[in-house]
């Protein structure tokens, strides 16, 4: 079936206006508590007002230990929930749907209360007692309650980029040898998440999770892949997002993409899940740039494109396409919002501004 960029689709019960995703992006400028402040609400006003069918936020901590970096936005506490809800309002206001990404940073946190390198001792997934690992399961179903107390569509977990969730799908970084070692241990965590989530908020509010292949090639390929996806769906899920690799490494937040030329990186492995799972909705980012490319993606039956970068340089971006201005996003891909410290911004941007 041909899909068109500006035509509706369904994730569960919820109509989304267009197939265009704004993919996670942590801006790194909430405050030290990880509430919302007017700089970051503004950030989602405007990408909601940019025509954006479905943005997902910057990952947002469940819990003060899981925090990675200053600036990141929280859910772990119910002081949280205020400031979500203001954005989640303003988005709605402007016709676009919003999911809350809730992450743990596993061995790459940087705890609240803590700046630059730490002397704790920062946990992996080997490292979890058994009571911890219950203890994680139980504040991933808190922070989605939040987020649907918020007013959110929904919550997409972070289940990809070497945070802890991946840590415990990977054999490379999952060397447990209890029952959440191997690859059914590995996905226990995050299915017993999903099925307390689902069980904790209303049949309306979307369970979504973005997940990757592996660059190790001791890792996950895409056939684990689709093997952990198919266990999530019978617990509940009803999204996927494909992305890969470790952040920021090159795997995941790729260079020098060219429109026409290398975009499209995780289109493979998307492809790969969505012809054994043809009737499940698929989202896959990483250096979609064009408008072509985003229609032959859809064309090839994957339900919707997402996009990072190009985002924080034109968050506008949606409606010049829609209003057929065909150009391709002016992101060059440096990367370097990603890899600056400081709030994220387009320093393309920045410097032509000058
Ligand atoms: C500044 C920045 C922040 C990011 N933050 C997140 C995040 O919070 N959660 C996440 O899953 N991915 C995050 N990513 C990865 C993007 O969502 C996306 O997968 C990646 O950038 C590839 O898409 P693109 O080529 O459209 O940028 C981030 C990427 C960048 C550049």
């Amino acid at each position: 079936m041909e899909r068109e960029l500006f035509s509706t689709w369904t994730i569960g019960s919820l109509e989304i206006k267009n197939r265009l995703v704004r993919s996670a992006t942590g801006e790194r400028n909430a405050e030290a508590t990880g509430e919302v402040n007017d700089e970051i609400a503004n950030i989602y006003k405007t990408l909601a007002e940019g025509g954006i069918g479905l943005i997902i936020t910057g990952h947002a901590f469940v819990s003060p230990d899981g925090r990675t970096k200053e600036g990141q936005l929280g859910i772990h506490d119910d002081y949280c929930i205020d400031g979500l809800t203001k954005i989640a309002g303003t988005v709605h206001a402007s016709g676009s749907r919003i999911l809350l990404q809730i992450s743990h940073g596993g061995s790459r946190s940087q705890p609240l209360g803590t700046k630059g390198n730490t002397d704790r001792a920062i946990k992996g997934a080997n490292d979890f007692s058994l009571k911890e690992i219950e203890k994680i399961r139980s504040n991933f179903i808190t922070a989605a309650a939040r987020a649907e107390k918020a007013g959110f569509d929904g919550i997409q977990i972070h289940g990809a980029h070497r945070y802890l969730l991946s840590e415990f799908l990977s054999p490379v970084t999952n060397t447990r040898n209890d029952e959440y070692g191997g690859r059914n241990g590995g996905t226990r965590l995050i299915k017993d998440i999903i099925k307390g989530i689902r069980s904790s908020v209303s049949e309306g509010f979307v369970v979504t999770i973005k997940v990757g292949t592996d660059i190790d090639e001791n890792g996950n390929n895409q056939n684990d892949l689709l093997l952990s996806i198919e266990d999530f769906i019978k617990a509940g899920l009803d999204c996927v997002e494909i992305s890969k690799g470790i952040a920021p490494l090159d795997s995941t937040v790729k260079e020098k993409i060219k429109p026409h030329i290398n975009e499209a990186y995780n289109l493979d492995v998307a492809l790969y899940i969505k012809n054994h799972l043809p009737d499940f909705p698929i989202i896959v980012v990483g250096g979609i740039r064009s408008i072509e490319t985003a229609e032959d993606i859809l064309r090839q039956g994957i339900n919707a494109v997402a996009l990072c970068r190009p985002l924080i340089m034109e968050p506008d971006l949606p409606y010049r396409w829609m209003e057929n201005d065909r150009r391709p996003a002016t992101c060059i891909s440096c990367a370097r919002c990603i890899m600056e410290n400081g709030p994220v911004i387009c320093h393309i941007k920045k410097a032509l501004k000058k």
